[in-house]
Order: C-alpha cells, then structure tokens, then sequence
C-alpha cells in the first residue's frame, strides 16, 4: 500500500532534475502521474531545457515503479496548451489530486548584457516562473475542485522566493522576483481554495544538483556574484542537495500525513534561510 494509491499528480518541468525525481517519487507512492515539459531551448536562457528523449526516459522511470505516466510536450507560458495536456491527462486518468508547479529557468548572466538582452531575461524567467505557475494552477484547480476529494497543490519557489540575491540583471532579478511572486499566488490560492479542503504550500530548495545549478552560466554567475559568494553556502556541510531529497518534501506535503499543512513556506536549504 502506497501513501498516494490510486491518485493522479500533475507535474510541470517533469522531464528531468526535480520534476523527474517528483514524478518518480510519486509514483513509488502509488500515484499515477500526468508531466508535461517544453522540451525546447528558450534563447534569453544560459543553458538548454530538457528533450524529448528525456521526457520519454522519464516515463520508463515512472513505469520501472509501477506507475502510469501520460507525459506531453508543452510550454508553461502557453496556457491554452497547458491547458489541453492536462485535460487529456484527467480525460486519461479520470481524476486529479495533486499539482507540482515545477517548471522554471534561472537566466543568470555574468557579462555585459545589451538592454534588449537584459529586458528580455526578465521577462523570460518572470514568464515561465511566475505566470507559468498561474497558468498551472488555473489549469488544475477546477478540476480539483470538480473532483469533491481535497487535492494538495505545491508550487516550487527557491530561497531565492524569502531572501534578496540575485544581483543586478533581469535574469537574476526576475528570479527573485519570480519566486517571491510564488509566495503571493501560495498564500493567497491557499485561502481561497481552502473550503475545498484544497491545500496550497511552496517549497523553498537551495541549491540542488540539476542542470539549473550545475552549467557553465550558472557557475561564471555564482564565480562573480557581485556581494561576494559565501552566503550563498549553506550552514549545513552541503554545496548541493540531490533532487530527491526535494521530492522527499513534497511526498510528505502532498499526503494526508500533512492533511492540515496549508499555506506554509517549507525550505528545504540545509539552513541556508535562517543565516540570512
Ligand atoms: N537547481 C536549483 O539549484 C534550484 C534551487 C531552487 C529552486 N529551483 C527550482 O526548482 C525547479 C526545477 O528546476 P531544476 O533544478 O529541476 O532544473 P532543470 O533545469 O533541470 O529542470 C527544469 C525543467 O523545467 C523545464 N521547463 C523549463 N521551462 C519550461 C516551460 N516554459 N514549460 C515547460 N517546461 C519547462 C525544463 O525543460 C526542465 O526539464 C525550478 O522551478 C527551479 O527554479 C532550483
């Protein structure tokens, strides 16, 4: 018996790194998993987005637990798509319980941008983080509310979403912005959907070993980070946390374990919040 038996997440980004290792996560717990991923490049962005064939190989993953997974490209930003693959997924499955609001870039830069380029990484990362996760969650919560059986939405936000770095550009600004943009949309989806017995929390991961973190943009960034470097290091004796041990978090937020946790800012960031 599986935590999750017989219920359906919907995952976005779910074709690698976290939203991967959420889908498989859930999976081992028993649920039924609805992904979509782009799975194309975003041009603004210093690194690519996941591929088809990771999407696919995502989907064996899911069915190695025993699991049933629909898995379709689509982008976050465009909501009629977004839209259209989950409905087929519900169509599919025949429920939805659960939403992970995962999908994200980080167009961090370190060089001289020119002000097209500078506007441009703004409103790329603000697009896809932000309105992104708004279309998620409006693409998912009538069919929640629809569905009469609670539900359990979790938007992925970073430290970056409750502490000020970031630096000066629009890539970096419009992260920050982006998931401290989350917290708003959490808190207040939390209070209106809570007569449904519908629970709305975000999770606030530090760094975690996913191409995100780990590519030569990301590093150049980290490297010349204006401030400095160090308080970007966890209290903890840890540089990067693997993406399980984000799912970790979300498979107890998801379950009935956590059947009163609502509108809650969870870090999972080895300490790195509370130093700040
Ligand atoms: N890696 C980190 O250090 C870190 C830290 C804190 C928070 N986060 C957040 O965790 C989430 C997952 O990131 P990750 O670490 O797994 O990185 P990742 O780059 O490995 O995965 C992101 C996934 O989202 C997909 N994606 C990007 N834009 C999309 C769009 N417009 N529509 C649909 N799919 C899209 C990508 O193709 C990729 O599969 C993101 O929201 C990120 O901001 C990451």
């Amino acid at each position: 018996m599986g935590s999750l038996d017989g219920k359906v997440a919907f995952i976005t980004g779910v074709a690698r790194g976290q939203g991967r290792s959420h889908a498989v996560r859930l999976a081992a717990d028993g649920a039924d998993i609805i992904g979509v991923d782009i799975c194309a490049d975003i041009p603004s962005n210093g690194y690519p987005m996941a591929t088809r064939e990771e999407l696919d190989e995502t989907v064996a993953l899911v069915e190695a637990q025993g699991g049933k997974m629909v898995g379709s490209v689509a982008d976050v930003r465009d909501f009629h798509a977004l839209k259209a693959a989950l409905d087929a997924g519900v169509a599919h499955f025949g429920r939805l319980d659960i939403v992970c609001a995962n999908a994200g870039i980080a167009s961090m830069a370190f060089r001289e941008l020119t002000i097209e380029e500078d506007l441009e990484q703004w409103t790329d990362v603000v697009d896809v983080n932000l309105v992104g996760a708004f279309h998620t969650a409006k693409a998912a919560i009538p069919h929640l509310i629809a569905g009469e059986r609670g539900g359990s939405i979790v938007f992925t936000s970073s430290t970056a979403g409750l502490r000020g770095f970031g630096g000066l550009q629009g890539g970096g600004l419009g992260y920050a912005a982006s998931k401290h943009g989350i917290v708003g949309l959490m808190r207040t989806l939390a209070n209106a959907l809570a007569p449904h017995s519908i629970r709305v929390n975000t999770v606030h991961p530090t760094a975690v070993n996913t191409m995100m973190a780990v590519n030569p943009a990301m590093t150049s960034f980290l490297e010349n980070y204006p401030d400095g470097g160090p308080h970007l290091q966890n209290p903890m004796p840890v540089s990067l946390l693997e993406p399980e041990d984000i799912s970790a978090a979300i498979a107890y937020l998801v379950s009935d374990d956590a059947k009163y946790v609502t509108g809650v800012t969870f870090p999972v960031d080895a300490g790195f919040c509370n130093k700040l």
